[in-house]
């Protein structure tokens, strides 16, 4: 394979013929054999409530969003990986079986999950292949669990992996805290594994229960408007805030020892023991309970109707994140009171870990393009950066394209 960067390789992402042919023009392995080419899927996703809830045994309602990863790629019976950018034209290569240290790279996704599934016993294979991506990375919209999802099926022979769907959103939470490095919960990986067109995915991290919520998508619109910072996540800062929600449990533990995760903790158990927890201990903790019941009540608020309901939930979130969880930024912030103040913005927050990254807004049909507009007039000179606006819609999940 050569090392040039494909033209428009956004593009392949969303065009699984054109992808397949770019494999057949690079690799003479696929050139050979046309017919053993697999083509395979899976999205990035927007959370609609329930920030940092994942890892303390709460609700979540992610949405699986129609721009992700997707490979061309050929099994080999060698159980050597070697998979190309189309971006780049970079390529990387490994053996599943012996995936070595960490690399600092992009491939290091590819080979954690080849890892955690060797670790699960499904007996992971080689494959030759090509990738290309049109989820933006960093932003909060969960690229690294859409390429670990996308590996799980090449690293499958291209089908669905052998296992159940479930067991495998904590194969990849494995490979993510036992090889990446970052210990974090199982919502970005649910979504992308099971989402679903036209819906919401509610999931109690606790009992697994997940059941999908219909969106009024005739109404309103998801938009994604992306701040122009990456998404800073230091491994430290998301690893601390889960180590914070962790003692405030410990501490609540001491007087109440049904509590197992603050999914356990009440607002009076919080009111409690507030005199004497770590202030920045009970802020972590105030977040998490109010927002599980947030999650509800989206929930019911949707199943209602009550999209007005919904809008103020988005922005107590958004502030609970801002003020008590401190993940917000100030460019996450403005985007925010950019949209609070457009009418037919019916409620907006940022999504996923925070740190930066894009914010997602419920908008009025026919209101999408003065919020567009209303970011790109105001965004700029309050924040010197460049924002991207873009509506997404409610996916599939992860899934063989060809
Ligand atoms: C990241 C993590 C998720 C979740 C969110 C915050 O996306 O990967 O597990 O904790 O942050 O809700």
């Amino acid at each position: 394979m050569t090392t040039t960067p494909i033209a428009d390789a956004a593009a392949l992402a969303g065009d699984p013929v054109r992808l397949r042919d770019a494999l057949i023009a690079r690799d003479p392995l696929a050139a050979a054999d046309p017919s053993a080419i697999r083509v395979v899927q899976a999205p990035g996703r927007v959370n609609l409530i329930g920030e940092h809830t994942d890892y303390n045994e709460g609700f979540v309602l992610p949405v699986a969003i129609d721009l992700g990863i997707a490979v061309a790629m050929v099994p080999t019976a060698d159980g050597r990986v070697e998979l190309t950018l189309a971006e780049t034209g970079e390529t990387g290569a490994f053996e599943v079986g012996a995936v070595g240290e960490r690399r600092g790279s992009w491939l290091d996704y590819v080979a954690g999950m080849a890892w955690a599934l060797g670790e699960a016993g499904t007996g992971p294979r080689g494959f030759r292949g090509l990738l290309a991506s049109d989820l933006p990375q960093a932003a909060g919209l969960s690229s690294s669990a859409a390429i670990e999802v996308v590996s799980a099926w090449a690293l499958s022979g291209g089908e669905r992996p052998p296992v159940d769907p479930m067991r495998l959103v904590h194969v990849v939470q494995r490979s993510e805290n036992g090889y990446i490095g970052l210990n974090n919960g199982i919502m970005d990986q649910f979504a992308s594994i099971f989402g679903e067109p036209r819906r919401a995915l509610l999931l109690d991290c606790r009992s697994l229960e997940h059941r999908s919520v219909p969106l009024p998508l005739d109404e309103i619109a998801l938009v994604a408007c992306h701040s122009g910072s990456a998404r800073r996540l230091e491994a430290s800062a998301y690893n601390e805030r889960r180590s914070q929600c962790e003692a405030a449990v410990a501490a609540i533990a001491g007087s109440q020892p049904r509590v197992r995760s603050l999914r356990d903790v009440t607002p009076a158990m919080l009111a409690a023991v507030r005199e004497t927890l770590d202030p920045v201990v009970t802020r972590r903790a105030a977040h998490i309970v109010a927002e599980n019941q947030r999650v509800l009540d989206a929930i019911a608020a949707f199943e209602a109707g009550d999209l007005g309901e919904v809008g103020r939930l988005f922005y107590a979130s958004h502030a609970s994140l801002r003020d008590l969880y401190e993940v917000s930024s100030p460019e996450l912030d403005a985007l925010v009171e950019i949209a609070m103040s457009t009418p037919g913005v019916i409620g907006a927050r940022l999504t996923g870990a925070g740190f930066g990254g894009c914010t997602i807004n419920l908008v009025r049909r026919d209101a999408v393009a003065a919020l567009r507009e209303a970011v790109l007039r105001d965004y700029p000179p309050r924040t010197g950066l460049t924002p991207r606006v873009f509506a997404v819609e409610a996916s599939a999940g992860a899934r063989r394209l060809a």
